[in-house]
């Protein structure tokens, strides 16, 4: 069924990411092609919850492609369970109620995995829904891209390749800590455009002694520096091993005392975590002889100005959505399928992560020239 189309609003979700506001400029842009009024709402869904919005205009829109971050802010906050007043509250029905006092006949959320989670608790509200992949950890199920990544791959890459200076003059240990959440893509991806020595992903839990060895056999070839790329969310073989049987426990927990107590566990392990890259520079220093540096690259890597790809991939997307809302295709993500877009149901993308494969050909080109991947 063709929907007439009048009013339209758009919010970005989750952490902000290069390239958000391309995908705003290509939506809105569309929108206002089409004749449609934009309304933008700020801060995520918790805008949306406030009625707190801004007219998206020609003029509003004009000298954003090339901006950083989001023109609208985006935040965390989860329409069922967002903190008002210090306490948390179920905001569907607010956010249902500003959808239809604006007169909304659609909704494009630019967001990550939780924003295709909420989306789709939006459309089972009644919302026409749309969202646009949006995440530098590229971990969202059902995309071949997502904005933001190819942007924070190459500040990676470029920190990798800075970082060489320091190694290999003084003879170092650099470990460089990348973001990425419980994926390893970002890390992979630049620590080998970046020659990383040892690159370690959560994907694959790491053995300390392995890691020590190779660089050792770097050192007998005569090579007394190497560079050790490694995700936030990677763990050694031990580690990884204790948060899986917690997360199981959390899983099988029969009651609610249980499941308490099981996600207690879960998040100790989780605090325990940090600082977890100094301890391994640290003990990299102990197992090899070699003076270890850290070097957390931590949000310069999703900061400033968003690269062509990921300028044209919001752009792409973006004006996609348009199209979809024009035939009244809802409660999708406008996945990128090679040069073109298709239009996934939520319900396919919702709750699912996209993590490296073992048998990924990344791996096995890490693999083939040398790398060490910790196991
Ligand atoms: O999802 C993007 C990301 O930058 C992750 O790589 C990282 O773990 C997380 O966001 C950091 O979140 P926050 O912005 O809330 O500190």
């Amino acid at each position: 069924m063709v929907v007439a189309t009048r009013k339209v609003g758009i919010l970005t979700a989750g952490g902000d990411s290069p390239g958000l506001n391309a995908a705003i400029r290509g939506f809105g842009k569309a929108a206002i092609g089409y004749g449609w009024e934009v309304t933008g709402y700020r801060d995520g869904f918790r805008g949306l919850a406030e009625d707190r919005r801004v007219k998206l205009t020609s003029s509003a829109l004009a000298g954003i492609l090339t901006v950083g971050g989001t023109i609208l802010g985006t935040s965390r906050d989860k329409p069922h369970r967002m903190i008002i007043d210090g306490e948390t509250r179920d905001m569907t029905d607010a956010i249902v109620a500003t959808y239809r006092k604006a007169g909304l006949d659609a909704l494009v959320c630019i967001g990550g995995g939780g924003t295709a989670k909420n989306a789709l608790r939006l459309s089972k509200a009644g919302l026409n829904i749309i969202t646009l992949p949006k995440t530098i950890d590229a971990d969202l199920a059902m995309t071949d891209a997502s904005i933001g990544f190819a942007t924070a791959l190459e500040i990676a890459t470029d920190a990798i390749d800075r970082l060489h200076s320091t190694a290999h003059s003084h003879h170092r240990i650099i470990v460089a800590e990348l973001m990425g959440h419980g994926a390893g893509w970002l890390t992979l991806g630049a620590g080998l455009a970046g020659g990383a020595d040892v690159i370690l992903i959560p994907e694959i839990p790491y053995a300390v002694g392995s890691i020590a060895a190779a660089i050792k056999r770097r050192v007998k070839a005569g090579t007394n520096f190497s560079i050790v790329a490694v995700a936030e969310g990677a763990r050694s073989v031990e580690d990884a091993k204790a948060l899986a049987a917690a997360q199981m426990r959390m899983e099988k927990a029969g009651d609610r005392t249980a499941k308490e107590a099981a996600r207690a566990e879960y998040d100790l392990l989780e605090l325990q975590h940090v600082g977890n890259t100094l301890r391994l520079a640290h003990q990299l220093e102990q197992l090899t002889g070699l003076e270890s540096r850290v070097t957390i690259l931590g949000y310069v890597q999703r900061g400033g100005t968003p690269s062509p790809v990921d300028r044209l991939l919001g752009t792409r997307v973006g004006s996609a959505a348009a199209d979809l809302v024009k035939e009244g295709t809802f409660g999708v993500m406008v996945a990128a399928r090679g040069d073109t877009t298709v239009a996934v149901p939520l319900a396919e993308v919702a709750g699912k992560r996209n993590l490296v494969p073992a048998d990924h050909p990344w791996i096995a080109a890490a693999r083939h020239v040398g790398t060490c991947l910790g196991d």
